[in-house]
């Protein structure tokens, strides 16, 4: 069975074709945050814009690249949120078009958990698992049961760590995205030469990003003079620290011994090394997704549509967009 996925939550439009929810034959994506950098973060108008002008291409490149023809996709699934309001809009009315024209059914996907998804969908995977969902605007941990069942056990207060990474790096003048430049540069500083307090939330699963981004600012004022390479390490080390205290205590609560990480985040090789070798210590074990699958794509929204469609949940033509889209708030879940 084929599904096409199409994301256009923030600033990448990405169309995918997915066999059987875990075979990708194309993961289009054109992204549109090379306009974006000189503002130092996603101006939502450019973006829907960008969606507008672009998704017809994206589609007919995942087409090609996949080798197959509109006639044999059997199943659309689109992002419904979180997203930008006007950027989920285009993806959502375009589903709806190919579904009217093709007369293939559709069924909105949430964003988060289909970042879960990006990593497992290759596997066979084992419920239940703990899950980390660490990306530019969300910091979630979540008891996985099931595809579609997730009970959220913690959440940021204020920033998200992909956000913090943005607005320290805009802080530092090191363009947008944060995270891979900092990351980068992290390389060359020493980590013994500044130290980072971290907001002490007590022995509850929330995270708080935010006054680690001002002691940033107000480190640079007091020092500026300062190494950047230097702030750079000893802020990618406090951020990166704060997840991994949480999410070990989260399974050590659960008493879970798989973790899974999605989002643009799990890109940090830091967090990865870490992580996994602390895990490793506790006899956990942790999955971060393939490179291609970290950032926001269509393949994990193709891929978690069709097991949704597999349980028989389908979307109908009232579908809109839920900028702020959650999931697993509810104990039952
Ligand atoms: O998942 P994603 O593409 O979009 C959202 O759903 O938000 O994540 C983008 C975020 C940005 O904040 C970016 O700075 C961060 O992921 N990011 C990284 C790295 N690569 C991307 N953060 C830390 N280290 C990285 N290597
Ligand atoms: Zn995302």
């Amino acid at each position: 069975m084929l599904t096409l996925g199409i994301e256009t939550s923030c600033d990448e439009t990405a169309v995918s074709v997915v066999r059987d929810g875990r075979e990708i034959l194309s993961n289009a994506v054109s992204s549109s945050v090379h306009l974006h950098r000189e503002f130092g973060g996603i101006v939502p108008e450019i973006a829907s814009r960008c969606h507008v002008e672009f998704i017809g291409y994206v589609l007919k490149k995942a087409l090609r690249e996949a080798a197959v023809k509109d006639t044999d996709i059997d199943l659309i699934a689109v992002t419904q949120g979180p997203g930008l309001v006007g950027a989920l809009l285009v993806g959502i009315s375009f589903a709806k078009a190919l579904s009217l024209a093709w007369d293939v059914p559709f069924v909105g996907v949430n964003h988060i958990q289909a970042h879960i998804y990006a990593t497992i969908m290759g596997l066979t995977p084992k419920f239940p698992f703990i899950g980390l969902v660490v990306s530019g605007g969300h910091t979630n941990i979540f008891l996985v049961r099931d595809f579609d069942r997730l009970r959220l056990l913690g959440h940021t207060r204020d920033d998200a760590v992909g956000e913090a990474f943005d607005k320290v790096a805009k802080m530092l003048k090191l363009g947008y995205p944060g995270g891979p430049v900092i990351e980068k540069l992290a390389r060359k500083g020493n980590v013994k030469n500044i130290t980072f307090s971290r907001a002490n939330l007590g022995n509850n699963l929330d995270f708080s990003f935010s006054g680690l981004k001002t002691a940033v600012l107000y480190y640079m004022k007091k020092n500026p003079k300062a190494k950047v390479a230097d702030v750079a390490v000893s802020f990618q080390e406090t951020a990166v620290d704060m997840l991994i205290e949480k999410v070990l205590l989260a399974s050590g609560n659960n008493r879970l011994k798989r973790i899974v990480v999605g989002g643009g985040v799990s890109r940090n090789e830091r967090l990865k090394d870490k992580l996994k070798k602390e895990a490793a210590q506790r006899g956990i074990k942790v999955f971060f997704p393939a490179a291609a699958l970290c950032l926001d794509n269509a393949a994990m929204i193709a891929g978690l549509g069709y097991r949704l469609s597999k349980k028989g949940i389908n979307s109908d033509l009232t579908l809109t967009a839920v900028p702020n889209l959650t999931v697993g708030r509810k104990d039952d879940q």
